[in-house]
């Protein structure tokens, strides 16, 4: 695997995948998915802070560049670009607005952080040029947004890769307490057992140690809440754990 911290030295129509690295097996679950599509694989990890809309969060956010390293190294990756922020952010570069679905969910509870997001993967693609990129189901309303500015880039969605008791694998994971990590697998057990999204809920508030956001029923095809025309339904979820905000969603079963 070459490390490099300039686009230039990158390979043309390669899979690509953007991170912000403190990279786990849910990354390299993606960096083999890539590699099934390419012998090309590019990741990149940039800190973007555009999409931090709290600099305490981003002053938080975990850093560990050599374990990324080692994991990218070992999990397909021939490519890894660390970018220095000038080459992201040149002077004058065009901020990008999500589309209005930015504003609701993740983007009610943190303002501008799909503007954030959307910007930074356009530069990212248009500096990359790759023929693939692969997003984590995990973050549903982002891959959502992403799509829509996605109008060269083929965008494949990888499943959720979760722990032994069904948590969504995530780099905030690691700031949870003992007691906050064992609460947080209630997101997993509600997906799983609701069949509305008033269970989904109840099921929630049953345990102390979760502050609910919102748990809401949507249609995958428009983010508008689920009817009953609805072909897919996915239910998002959304709270926080010591402080610690903590997202989720899985597919529900559509009656037919
Ligand atoms: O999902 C992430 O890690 C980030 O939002 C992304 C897509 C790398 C953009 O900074």
């Amino acid at each position: 695997m070459k490390v490099v911290t300039h686009s230039s030295e990158l390979p043309s129509a390669c899979a690509f995948v953007p991170t912000m690295g403190a990279l786990h097996a849910g990354h390299a679950s993606l960096f083999n998915i890539a590699k099934s599509l390419s012998s090309h694989v590019v990741a990149s990890i940039f800190i973007n802070p555009l999409q931090f809309e709290n600099p305490t969060d981003l002053a938080q956010y975990p850093r560990t560049p050599e374990s990324d390293i080692e994991l990218a190294a070992s999990s397909g990756v021939t490519h890894l670009w660390l970018p220095k922020s000038q080459e992201i952010y040149p002077e004058g570069f065009e901020r990008l607005t999500a589309d209005p679905i930015g504003n609701l969910f993740e983007g009610a509870a943190r303002p501008g952080h799909f503007d954030g997001v959307v910007t930074v993967v356009r530069r990212l693609f248009d500096l990359v040029m790759p023929k693939v990129a692969i997003f984590g189901e995990k973050d549903f309303q982002q891959l959502f947004l992403i799509k829509k500015i996605a109008h060269d880039v083929e965008i494949i969605a990888a499943p959720t890769i979760r722990e032994n008791d069904g948590l969504a694998m995530s780099s905030r994971n690691s700031r949870l307490s003992e007691a906050g990590r064992s609460a947080a697998s209630i997101m997993y057990r509600a997906l799983k057992t609701a069949k509305s999204e008033a269970e989904l809920q109840e099921l929630l508030k049953s345990e102390p140690l979760f502050t609910l956001d919102y748990a809401v029923f949507i249609d995958e095809q428009t983010f508008m809440p689920a009817s009953p025309d609805s072909q897919k339904v996915r239910a998002l979820v959304a709270g926080w754990i010591d402080g610690i905000r903590l997202i989720d969603n899985m597919a529900m079963e559509v009656r037919s």
